[in-house]
């Protein structure tokens, strides 16, 4: 039973829950408008004290989808976080009014402090370069409809592995599924931090390599998962520049790559994938951003006990 529960990092939910999940996400979207009142009556707030796009809005198009209302905000200057308030505090309140609360913000760490403090389910939307899960979310249930399946996979992830939260998640979370193999593609600088790599990947013997070359491994691969350079999180400009185009997907390179290959990006893309990509049929990220609609709703009606 999720009713109720907190969702902060990608294992919080066992596999199994996480396959009722996908299996409640194929369903909603299946039968559409019959979830328009599954959550009338229900309140979420969405608090984000960093930028986004897809994450609250599809959050939001999520509750609205199952007939519930939102509120909160998507500029911490308008909250009173800009008055010196804690993040405790404004948790405990923010659960008065809201039945749920979807966050995202720039310190690693946030949303768990935040669920010690809630008295009602809080969703990490996001907390620094750490963690994504509702992303990871989107990632499994796309993977898992464009390969029918989330084993035996050759997964490749390229570009700001060190920064990129997705990234953690997703290697994460899919690394409990069976003969998963994992190729990280990033400059050194920009590598997957050790806690997921000997914390997590090597400590339960899940096969990985990294690599700093895309053109070298990208025929191996079933899954090719696309990330920007996260410049917010560098700590000075120049770093950023020497790094931000170190890997451009484009068509020649897809050249080598398999026919049935899916390319994720969680977006926003700057210029990792090249325009001309969008057009190959194995580019899957929009269809990756709506999926995320319906694994969120999925979500928000488990977690506030209606599915
Ligand atoms: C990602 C994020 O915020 O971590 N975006 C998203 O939620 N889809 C990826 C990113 O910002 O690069």
């Amino acid at each position: 039973m999720l009713t109720g529960r907190h969702l902060i990092e990608p294992r919080d939910f066992s596999v199994a829950e996480m396959e009722e999940l996908f299996v409640l996400a194929e369903r909603i979207e299946a039968e559409g408008k019959s979830w328009k009142d599954a959550c009338r009556g229900s309140v979420l707030a969405t608090l984000f004290f960093e930028p986004s796009t897809r994450t609250r809005l599809s959050f939001e198009a999520a509750m609205l989808r199952l007939g519930g209302s939102c509120l909160g905000f998507a500029e911490p200057g308008s909250s009173s976080a800009a008055k010196g308030e804690s993040l405790a505090d404004t948790v405990r309140t923010v659960g008065c009014y809201a039945d749920a609360i979807v966050m995202r913000n720039p310190k690693e760490g946030a949303a768990l402090l935040a669920s010690r403090f809630s008295g009602v389910p809080v969703v990490n939307a996001g907390d620094g370069g750490h963690h994504h899960p509702t992303q990871t979310l989107t990632d499994l249930l796309t993977i898992r409809r464009l390969r029918g399946s989330l084993e035996n996979l050759t997964v490749g992830f390229c570009g700001d592995l060190k920064f990129g939260r997705t990234v953690h998640s997703l290697a994460k979370g899919l690394s409990r599924y069976n003969g998963n193999k994992f190729i990280f593609v990033s400059p050194k600088e920009l590598g997957v931090p050790e806690y997921i790599t000997r914390g997590v990947l090597a400590k339960e013997g899940v096969e990985y390599q990294e690599t700093d070359r895309l053109e070298k491994v990208i025929g191996d691969l079933d899954i090719l998962y696309m990330t920007r350079v996260q410049k917010e999180r560098f700590f000075n400009e120049e770093d950023y520049v020497r790094l931000k185009d170190s890997y451009i997907l484009d068509a020649e390179k897809l050249t080598r790559a398999k026919p049935d290959l899916a390319v994720l990006h969680p977006l926003p893309r700057v210029n990792e994938i090249s325009m001309e990509v969008d057009a190959d049929p194995r580019a899957a990220y929009f269809k990756q951003a709506k999926y995320g609609m319906y694994a969120r709703m999925a979500l928000l009606a488990s977690i506030l006990g209606v599915a």
